[in-house]
C-alpha cells in the first residue's frame, strides 16, 4: 500500500438533530453516509427501497420538509434540523393505511410493489401542496418514479381515486365544521 493511502483518516461522525416521522432524533453519522443507508441499515426502516442508487428510479423517495427527495442521493448531514417523512410515517399518520395507499390497493397500482413506497411518497407530497392537480401536474410529480411492472394505468387510476377521496373527506369535514 502507498504511503498516501495509509495517511487517509476517515472524518469523524457527527450528531445530526432531525425529526423522523414526527419523532425527534439524533443521528450519529459519518459525513459521507447517505440518508437511505441510515434509514434502512441503522434505523431498520426498510420502506424506502434501494435500487439504482443514482437518482434515476425514485424507489428510495422520502419527504424532507414536505419535499420528495431521493434518499440515495441525500447526504444524512443535509437533514440537520429537517423533518423526514418515510412511507412508515405516512402509514402511521393515517393510523394504519393512508387513503393514497388504499387507492393503490383498490386500483391495482402495483404488481411487485418495489416502486410503490416511492410512488406514494411522491403522490402524497403532490396532493399535500396541490389537492386538485391536472394530469400534466400528476405526470410531472411522478416523473422521477419508475415502475417496471404496471404500465402506469393502475397508478394513474389510483392517484385519481385518492384525489376524489381526499376531496370527499375535506368536504365532509367542512360540513361538520
Ligand atoms: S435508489 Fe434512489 S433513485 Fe433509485
Ligand atoms: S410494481 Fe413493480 S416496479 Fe412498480
Amino acid at each position: 500500500m502507498k504511503d498516501s493511502a495509509k495517511s487517509v483518516t476517515p472524518l469523524a461522525a457527527s450528531s445530526i438533530p432531525c425529526t423522523i416521522n414526527g419523532h425527534e432524533a439524533s443521528l450519529n453519522v459519518p459525513p459521507a453516509k447517505r440518508l437511505l443507508h441510515v434509514l434502512r441499515d441503522d434505523l431498520a426502516m426498510t420502506g424506502a427501497k434501494r435500487s439504482c442508487e443514482i437518482g434515476r428510479c425514485g424507489a428510495c423517495m422520502v419527504m424532507v420538509d414536505g419535499v420528495p427527495v431521493n434518499s440515495c442521493l441525500t447526504m444524512a448531514y443535509q437533514c440537520s434540523g429537517k423533518s423526514i417523512t418515510t412511507i412508515e410515517g405516512v402509514s402511521a399518520q393515517a393510523g394504519g393505511i393512508d387513503p393514497i395507499q388504499r387507492a393503490f390497493l383498490e386500483e391495482g397500482g402495483f404488481q411487485c410493489g418495489y416502486c410503490t413506497p416511492g410512488m406514494i411518497i411522491s403522490v402524497k407530497a403532490l396532493l399535500d401542496h396541490n389537492p386538485d392537480p391536472t394530469s400534466l401536474e400528476i405526470e410531472e410529480a411522478l416523473s422521477g418514479n419508475i415502475c417496471r411492472c404496471t404500465g402506469y394505468g393502475g397508478i394513474k387510476r389510483a392517484v385519481q381515486k385518492a384525489i376524489e377521496w381526499r376531496k370527499e373527506a375535506y368536504e365532509s369535514e367542512s360540513i361538520r365544521d
